[in-house]
């Protein structure tokens, strides 16, 4: 069974992530998408909200499994028999982010990060950015999936 999971805090899933899950999916026989618990960082949806619309809208991939974790991404990967990460890198901004995690992360465990490029039709997308746009009444139809605005909308402008 080849395995890879793709972290982060998903708050909310985008069409970005989906862009990498998607693309991680056919080329893995199992996505773990896995949703980090983090207690100090204030977030707009619940660690379950998160984990239910990422259900939802990874179903149809057929091989993605939805899961959650605290500590260190590579305890969990360990725990869970996970030999890689798959990370989106947007742009050049990114990378020394990225490179640092991923250099620690295998120091720490030897679990290898692998690297996809985001899609340049969703590659100035963030959950931040995201957030910000409905908070003040603008549209951001075709960046999240259907089901992630309304609860978006729902949420922010409820
Ligand atoms: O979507 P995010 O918030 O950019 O995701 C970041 C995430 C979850 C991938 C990263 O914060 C993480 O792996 N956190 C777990 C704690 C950890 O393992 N830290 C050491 C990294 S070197």
């Amino acid at each position: 069974m080849r395995r890879v999971v793709c972290p982060g805090s998903f708050d909310p899933v985008t069409n970005g992530h989906l862009d990498i899950i998607g693309r991680a999916s056919r080329q893995y026989d199992e996505v773990v998408v896995a949703v980090l618990i983090n207690i100090e960082k204030k977030s707009l949806f619940t660690v379950e909200e998160r984990i239910d619309m990422l259900q939802i809208v990874t179903k149809e991939y057929g091989n993605v499994r939805v899961d959650k974790f605290h500590g260190l991404l590579v305890d969990y990967c360990r725990q869970q028999e996970i030999p890689a990460i798959v990370k989106g890198l947007r742009a050049v901004s990114d990378f020394d982010y990225e490179l640092q995690q991923a250099q620690l992360n295998y120091r720490m465990s030897g679990v290898e990060t692998l690297f996809m490029a985001t899609g340049p039709e969703v590659s100035f997308l963030s959950s931040s950015r995201i957030k910000e746009i409905v908070r003040y009444g603008g549209s951001v139809a075709g960046l999240v999936p259907e089901l992630v605005l309304e609860r978006l909308v729902e949420r922010l402008r409820g």
